[in-house]
């Protein structure tokens, strides 16, 4: 296993972390098949991965409990003997965030369900613009510092699915020593994006990737069009999406979910050539050609500066239309419908349109929007 420093912390993390939202289940996502979940972590444990990612609602039947994740961590860890040998992190439910009382409460219970004192790394769960200033006012840096302080916690940090530049507001609005974004080959323009990484980067941030197979589209449903450009390799398209995001030296570990035993075993195997610009020129123009590839798919060329917006009816355009780009490109209409619902707020929806058309008159590509949004709407709402 290689390893790489975390950030300005000095810890010395596997660039390969396991993912702890996607472990094998017993027909449902809430009952975790212990024993071949075990199997996995003790292999992987054994060749080297340190750094274990869980949440509070990993494997919960609703994102408003706590899901059982967590639990079987805290009792794999316990069982084994195994706690002082990980890096432990977790997340706390910003969304469930309603007094202040609740995140001293989430946190005590959370080591609860870990059996552990002290939690490595606690990072603040899926921060969006639009709980940012609430969470700001319950004091939540405050709260950081102070379970820092007392011990609870030895490292603090947040995910972010936003864009870059909420991402790098939140950056520099405390000292973080983590952060984990998004990214993968196909989401360099997207979300944080190319930017975000490097600006977290540039500050001595650590920075952990999540869904580097976009949720395991990027293994399961290659185009043809990608598949024939990787026509004469060995590699899996998995391989080439961890190469790929391993040649970047701004990225630290790399979580992936797997589960099931091969999976393990591929990744662990391609992690022992994961070192930075590792890439042959030729690799490296293999896997442009390969998102030219993919962008050729997308339907509207819109460059999301931002023009069209506010929308009066509070359309979230530029997002509209990316999510509209992605159904194109992926062949997976359920992943990119579940990000739609899940990142916007109804206001924010293509249904919400009057078609008043300002937006098109503020348009820098000059796109029928209207049209377009019409096309979300069928597309992703229907
Ligand atoms: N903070 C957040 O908001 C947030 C959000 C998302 C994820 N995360 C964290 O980041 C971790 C990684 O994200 P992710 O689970 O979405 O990662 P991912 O690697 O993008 O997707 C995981 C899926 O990829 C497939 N896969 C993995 N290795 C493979 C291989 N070698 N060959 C073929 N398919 C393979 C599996 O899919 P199938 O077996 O299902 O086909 C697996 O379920 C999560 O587990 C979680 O801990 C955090």
């Amino acid at each position: 296993m290689l390893y790489r420093e975390l950030g300005s912390t000095g810890e010395k993390v596997s660039i390969l972390g396991f993912g702890c939202m996607r472990l094998p289940v017993k027909g449902r996502y809430d009952k975790i098949d212990e024993k071949k979940a075990s199997k996995l972590l003790d292999h992987a444990l054994k060749n080297g991965v340190n750094y274990l990612d869980t949440a509070y609602p990993y494997h919960g039947i609703s994102n408003s409990e706590g899901g059982n994740s967590e639990v079987f961590l805290g009792e794999y860890l316990y069982q084994r003997d195994e706690r002082s040998q990980v890096y432990l992190a977790t997340k706390i439910p910003t969304w469930l965030l309603k007094e202040p009382e609740d995140m001293d409460r989430f946190l005590d219970e959370q080591l609860k369900r870990l059996q552990t004192d002290q939690i490595d790394f606690y990072l603040l769960h899926s921060l969006k613009e639009k709980n940012w200033f609430h969470l700001e006012d319950l004091g939540i840096l405050e709260f950081l510092d102070s379970a820092v302080a007392d011990g609870r916690i030895k490292y603090t940090g947040f995910s972010c699915h936003d864009e870059t530049a909420f991402f790098k507001e939140v950056v520099n609005s405390y000292q973080w020593d983590v952060c984990q974004l998004q990214y993968n080959y196909l989401d360099e323009q997207i979300q944080v994006g190319k930017e975000g990484l490097e600006y977290a980067a540039e500050r001595g941030i650590g920075t952990l990737i999540m869904e580097p197979l976009k949720g395991g589209v990027l293994a399961r449903q290659v185009p043809f069009e990608v598949a024939k450009l990787w026509e004469g390799s060995d590699w899996t398209p998995a391989e080439w999406a961890f190469r790929y995001l391993w040649n970047i030296p701004q990225i630290d570990v790399v979580l992936s979910g797997m589960n099931t035993m091969e999976q393990l075993l591929e990744n662990l195997k391609t992690a022992e050539k994961g070192w930075p610009d590792s890439l042959s020129p030729w690799e490296n123009e293999v896997m442009e050609q390969v998102k030219q590839a993919y962008k050729d798919k997308i339907t509207v060329e819109c460059s999301a500066c931002g023009y069209c917006m506010p929308c009066p009816s509070g359309i979230n355009i530029p997002q509209c239309l990316s999510y509209l780009n992605q159904a194109a490109m992926l062949n997976d209409i359920t992943n990119v419908r579940g990000q739609y619902y899940f990142m916007l707020k109804d206001t924010e929806h293509a249904s919400n349109c009057l078609e008043c058309g300002l937006c098109e008159e503020m348009c820098s590509q000059r796109l029928p929007i209207r049209e377009k949004l019409k096309e979300v709407k069928k597309t992703l709402e229907e």
